[in-house]
């Protein structure tokens, strides 16, 4: 199961001078596209969920297919909320099946940027997930993904850098250096030195938002000065676009499925160049070994209820917790069960999952929790057993 934490897989980049490809997928296409990129050069890869995207398709029915795909596959991959704008999106995010969020509040004034992405870090390190913050702006300027990132381009200043990475205790920093979101007007240059010093200061990994358009030696030198993570979608889009467009210029005629043949080829293509030039080639064995893996965790209880309580007033109780407990960051699904055999030890089940140990360890201590199990559960029940349990 080659989920892996993200921080852990950035970090390995940062050390190693070069810098993990971040991909955004538009749907399954672009999944398999880039998945097979990943896997013919043997990278790491972060698949990218955007959250300006989620008008195109339903994220939660997305999500079940990016989490398939990357525990089948043979090289390190991670999942990140992209461009999250709100704790509850985070928090939603997480609940999906993502391991990494990055919160753009970075349009905000700076203390509103700071305190916003402090809380939504404040939350996401209880379930050990790993934050992007973003300082300075990144614009859009053309093409499909220009038009959700409206304004002027705000460089990112090295001395608020420092306060807001310490205050925030961001995992790794988006920086505004001179890329925009979306294709290129003219040939962007680039602020190494302002690059250069952001490093110096913050010495965590930096981040590019606005991969498009940029040149190989471009990167390249994005990567010498601490850049350990690209964001790669508009080319994508417009690779995929190309191959539809080809099609239909030669052929006259042909179903929906023809139309789309060469779409997952064309991704995995420029995918593929990408990850090859930014270094990530030949380093999935490595990162395997490297970095935590990610994984589920399941907290099981199997209990009987006192029997003086109706059928009616157990769903009630259970009906109340459950959304208690379903609200708390880190909890990706509550079932209750009911055993078959009428003369099982037990006679029902509540079965927690949550996004990983660390998720675990903070549930066992949350509020919400120890009010529904002390004030509603316990008085009510014969008795229980509890377990924790992970996939070996
Ligand atoms: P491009 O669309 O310019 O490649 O940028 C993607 C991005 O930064 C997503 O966060």
């Amino acid at each position: 199961m080659p989920l892996v934490h993200l921080s852990d897989m950035i970090n390995h980049a940062y050390r190693h001078n070069y810098a993990v490809g971040a991909f955004g997928v538009a749907n399954l296409h672009f999944l398999e596209g880039i998945m097979q990129a990943a896997e013919n050069c043997r990278a790491p890869v972060v698949l990218n969920l955007i959250e300006s995207h989620f008008d195109n398709y339903d994220f939660e029915l997305l999500m079940p297919a990016v989490t398939a795909a990357a525990r089948r596959a043979a090289v390190p991959v991670a999942i990140n909320f992209d461009h999250g704008t709100s704790r509850a999106s985070a928090e939603r995010a997480i609940r999906a099946g993502c391991n990494g969020v990055m919160v753009d509040t970075s349009a905000l004034a700076f203390s509103e940027n700071l305190w916003q992405t402090r809380d939504i870090v404040t939350m996401a390190h209880t379930c050990g997930i790993t934050v992007e913050g973003e300082l300075g702006y990144v614009p859009g300027v053309d093409g499909e993904n220009a038009r959700n990132h409206p304004g002027e381009l705000a460089y990112t200043s090295a001395a608020e850098a420092v306060g807001y990475v310490e205050r925030t205790g961001v995992d790794c920093l988006a920086v505004s250096v001179g890329t925009v979101h979306g294709r290129m007007k003219g040939v962007p240059k680039l602020d190494y030195s302002r690059l250069a010093k952001i490093r110096e200061a913050t010495a965590i990994p930096l981040v590019i938002h606005g991969g498009t358009g940029l040149s190989d030696e471009q990167f390249r030198r994005l990567i010498a000065n601490g850049v350990a993570k690209i964001n790669y979608y508009t080319a994508l889009a417009d690779v995929a676009d190309r191959s539809i467009r080809e099609y239909v210029a030669a052929n006259r005629k042909g179903g929906h499925s023809s139309l789309l043949t060469g779409v997952r080829d064309a991704v995995r293509e420029e995918a593929e160049r990408c990850l090859r030039l930014w270094g990530g080639g030949g380093r999935a064995a490595e990162v395997l070994a490297q970095c935590r893996p990610w994984q589920e965790v399941e907290h099981i209880m199997l209990y009987n209820v006192s029997s003086t309580l109706s059928e009616i007033e157990l769903a009630s109780v259970m009906r109340e917790g459950t959304q208690l407990i379903a609200a708390i960051p880190g909890v990706r699904g509550i079932r209750t069960r009911q055993t078959i055999q009428s003369d099982g030890k037990y006679q029902h089940c509540l079965l927690v999952t949550l996004v990983s140990q660390a998720a675990l360890e903070s549930y066992h201590h949350h509020p919400a929790q120890l009010r529904f199990s002390h004030k509603a559960l316990r008085p009510v029940l014969a008795d229980h057993i509890t377990l924790d349990m992970e996939e070996r």
